[in-house]
């Protein structure tokens, strides 16, 4: 049955080959981080008024020039075709639905073009930025053409997390091991969905750039990982925002030095995460940077959140704090995987639902109502 996110999560378990399952759930090094995503959270507790009328409720946010029907995002992910044939279709088709943001990964599965022809929503790209500028260049024009309205660059996957769950199904790079063959024959149901339309994924977005041995497969992940460009810096950002016109955040900001330091270049906003506990292990959670730096950037700024959000109250903990809204990574991939792009819808409407409950229980009509008088925090007591 499935009643909340992390039901999904179960039964993506099922659905999926052990390494395609390690590769979404899985964290960097001793997944430190990918834990203390989800226990933060009990550091802030609700202290709910009573007796106001909320009977009538309004989920909706403005973010820069758009109005979102919840204060939720779907993260960019990339490679979702391992998950399912035609995986961020739906995603898209569940965002459209729902009346929020499609963040497009630079490294998804579909193509910008074939997410635009497939219907108008709230589209937005995500940005790595390669050694070769003219790919980025063009990755921008196309985004353009493509009608995404907000640039992503994502600044913390820059020098790869060492995921080790996801390393141990394979015999040497690429090569999957035995064992994880044996457990691909085992899901038979797997196959058909994912393999059998098209066979191996390949990377949409990238694929007149990649040379032919690496259009499909892992392979060209290992290409695309090569030509990160390291060298990315300040001046780097500069340069992107004279080349983008539309909305521009800037994902894997964690300091308010950092965070001013890209409102001072002309972001329009950022995104705090620690890319769901995947780069660096040991790294903060994001919810407990946001206040300072709500306080550091004022109101007009927007400030979206992510990293281990699964519950509609984690949601609201977030908004209360002065995010604008939060980004869902891994509880949309376990969805889509276990059922398809009804999967997805379900899990957005659940999380609607959940939000939408938390705001009545908490006295409030709309978004804009929440505010930190809402939390108690309670800090860990030093042993
Ligand atoms: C399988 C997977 C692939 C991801 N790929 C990207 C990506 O291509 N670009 C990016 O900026 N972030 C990527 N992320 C990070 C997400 O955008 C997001 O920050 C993270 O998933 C949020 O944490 P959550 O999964 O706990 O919700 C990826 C995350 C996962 C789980």
């Amino acid at each position: 049955m499935i009643l909340n996110l992390d039901d999904f999560r179960t039964q993506a378990r099922r659905a999926l080959p052990g390494f395609a399952f390690s590769y979404v759930d899985g964290g960097a090094d001793d997944e430190r981080t990918l834990a203390h995503n989800r226990t933060v959270f009990e550091r802030w507790q609700f202290v709910p008024p009573v007796l106001k009328d909320c009977s009538q409720r309004d989920l909706s946010v403005v973010l820069g020039r758009e109005t979102l029907c919840a204060p939720l995002l779907i993260a960019p992910t990339g490679y979702n075709g391992m998950l399912r044939y035609q995986a961020d279709l739906m995603l898209a088709r569940a965002a459209r639905r729902a009346g929020i943001s499609l963040i497009q990964s630079t490294v998804s599965t579909a193509s910008l073009e074939e997410v635009a022809a497939d219907g108008q929503g709230h589209h937005w790209f995500q940005l790595y930025v390669l050694k070769d500028r003219r790919v980025t260049i063009d990755l921008l024009t196309r985004a353009r053409a493509a009608g995404c309205t907000t640039l992503v660059v994502s600044v913390d996957a820059v020098h790869f997390g060492n995921r080790e769950r996801d390393k141990r199904h394979y015999r040497r790079p690429m090569k999957l091991s035995l064992r994880s063959l044996l457990d691909v024959a085992r899901r038979p149901g797997w196959v058909w969905r994912t393999l059998k339309p098209q066979g191996m994924p390949g990377f949409g977005n990238l694929k007149p750039y990649l040379p032919p041995q690496y259009q499909r497969g892992v392979g060209g992940a290992a290409y695309f990982a090569e030509q990160m460009d390291t060298t990315l810096n300040w001046e780097t950002l500069g340069w992107l925002r004279q080349q983008w016109q539309g909305d521009l955040l800037i994902k894997g900001i964690m300091t308010v030095g950092d965070a001013r330091q890209a409102m001072t270049l002309g972001a329009d906003g950022v995104v705090l995460s620690n890319h769901g506990g995947r780069q660096l292990d040991g790294s903060i959670s994001p919810m407990l940077v946001l206040s300072d730096i709500r306080h550091a950037l004022g109101e007009q700024a927007i400030i979206l959140i992510d990293s281990g959000f699964r519950r509609g109250t984690d949601v609201v903990k977030a908004l209360a704090l002065g995010a604008n809204a939060v980004l869902l990574g891994r509880p949309l991939l376990y969805a889509v995987a276990a059922a398809g792009e009804a999967g997805a819808h379900q899990a957005l409407s659940i999380l609607y639902a959940e939000i939408d409950r938390t705001l009545a229980q908490l006295g409030c009509s709309c978004i804009n109502e929440l505010g930190p008088h809402l939390l108690r925090e309670n800090l860990p007591t030093l042993r």
